[in-house]
């Protein structure tokens, strides 16, 4: 048996969505098919974990559901040749807590084919706060310095005090790049943003109406997390060649917009998914952000609340009040 947080969601009688969240103990046959099973440490609280643990519709594929789709733990069995008993490893996404059971767990079974050693020098709690959050912005930032070095103008950063916007600002600043965040918080998060290395910190509702398909260009490129009109002005804003990291939809999941920025300025719109990332492209994010984030600094955005705390962080997400990451320790 093992503590779980578990989600129980489905249809009343007339078509109604409904759920059922809260601890509860589980027997070990519970866990899924794969060849590596781990003892979990940490998950953390993601915006799809926030939708699932509040309830919501739209995340769970399967029911019952154990949420999370971060995990951290030490490898207890493998079938894996590439993983030995102890090995201390995570998993981003790869279906955790949709189709089938995630981190927010004392227990995992996972398939290896998206598991990843925590790089030497990162801790397990320190994994959990990159978490998917973290991956992503790495995927991002590898994305973008493809097309753009840091001499190529200012990046702008959106959704900037949430966890993929605070870790993409943290390594963009560390890699040299002159980052702009825009945030909806600049009077409460300001300071945290330029602490993190934003050179400047904007209004996010200048971005967030409907705007001229071609504006002044102003970015050499971006890391967006916003979607929907935001993402559309960006475009509408970004210099002749310059590329635009797609990777999620706090606004919306719309994109309101016209096709001038790409026929007429050439600029690129990269989309980002974390979820079904191969392994290769996983260790090299991994790898990437063992070297270019600075651990103090993810120290300094991340808050840890036990797992009996996780249902509440998830609401405090949904509402938009939360900073940076938060780690869930599942053994407090
Ligand atoms: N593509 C992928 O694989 C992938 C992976 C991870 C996450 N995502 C998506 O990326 C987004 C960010 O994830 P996260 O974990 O960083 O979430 P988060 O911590 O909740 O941060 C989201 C941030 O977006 C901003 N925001 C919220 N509502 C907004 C609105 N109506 N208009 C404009 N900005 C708004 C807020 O930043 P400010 O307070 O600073 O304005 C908020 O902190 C989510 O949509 C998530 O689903 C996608």
């Amino acid at each position: 048996m093992f503590t779980a947080i578990v989600a129980e969601t489905g249809r009343d009688d007339d078509g109604k969505h409904t759920a059922e969240v809260g601890i509860r103990e589980v027997d070990d046959d519970v866990l899924p098919d794969g060849d590596v099973t781990l003892d979990v440490s940490h998950s953390s609280v993601n915006y799809k974990d926030g939708m699932l643990l509040a309830g919501r519709p739209g995340i769970a594929r399967t029911s019952p559901l154990i949420p999370g789709i971060d995990v951290v733990g030490a490898v207890t069995e493998t079938s894996s040749p590439d993983f030995a008993v102890g090995d201390l490893v995570t998993v981003n996404g790869a279906g955790l807590g949709e189709t089938r059971h995630g981190g927010l767990a004392e227990r995992a079974r996972v398939d290896s084919a998206s598991l990843v050693r925590v790089p030497e020098g990162i801790s397990a709690a320190q994994a959990a706060a990159i978490g998917t959050a973290g991956f992503t912005a790495m995927m991002a930032v590898l994305a973008l310095e493809g097309d753009v070095g840091p001499d190529a103008g200012d990046v702008l950063v959106t959704g900037a005090a949430g966890g993929v916007g605070s870790i993409a600002i943290a390594v963009l600043a560390r890699l040299g790049y002159r980052v702009v965040a825009s945030t909806g918080r600049v009077d409460e998060q300001g300071d945290y943003l330029r602490s993190l290395g934003a050179a400047e910190v904007v209004d996010r509702a200048q971005f967030s109406e409907a705007g001229k398909p071609l504006q002044s260009q102003r970015w050499a490129g971006a890391v967006d997390s916003v979607g929907s009109h935001t993402l559309v002005n960006i475009l509408a804003q970004t210099n002749y060649g310059g590329t635009v990291a797609a990777c999620g939809l706090a606004q919306g999941p719309d994109l309101p917009g016209s096709v001038l920025p790409f026929i007429l300025r050439g600029v690129r719109l990269l989309g980002i998914n974390s979820v079904d990332a191969p392994r290769a492209l996983r260790e090299k994010a991994w790898s990437r952000l063992a070297t270019d984030l600075d651990r103090d600094l993810l120290d300094t955005m991340t808050e840890t609340v036990p797992l009996a705390g996780a249902q509440d962080v998830a609401q405090r997400i949904l509402a938009g009040t939360v900073r940076g990451r938060t780690v869930v320790d599942v053994r407090a």
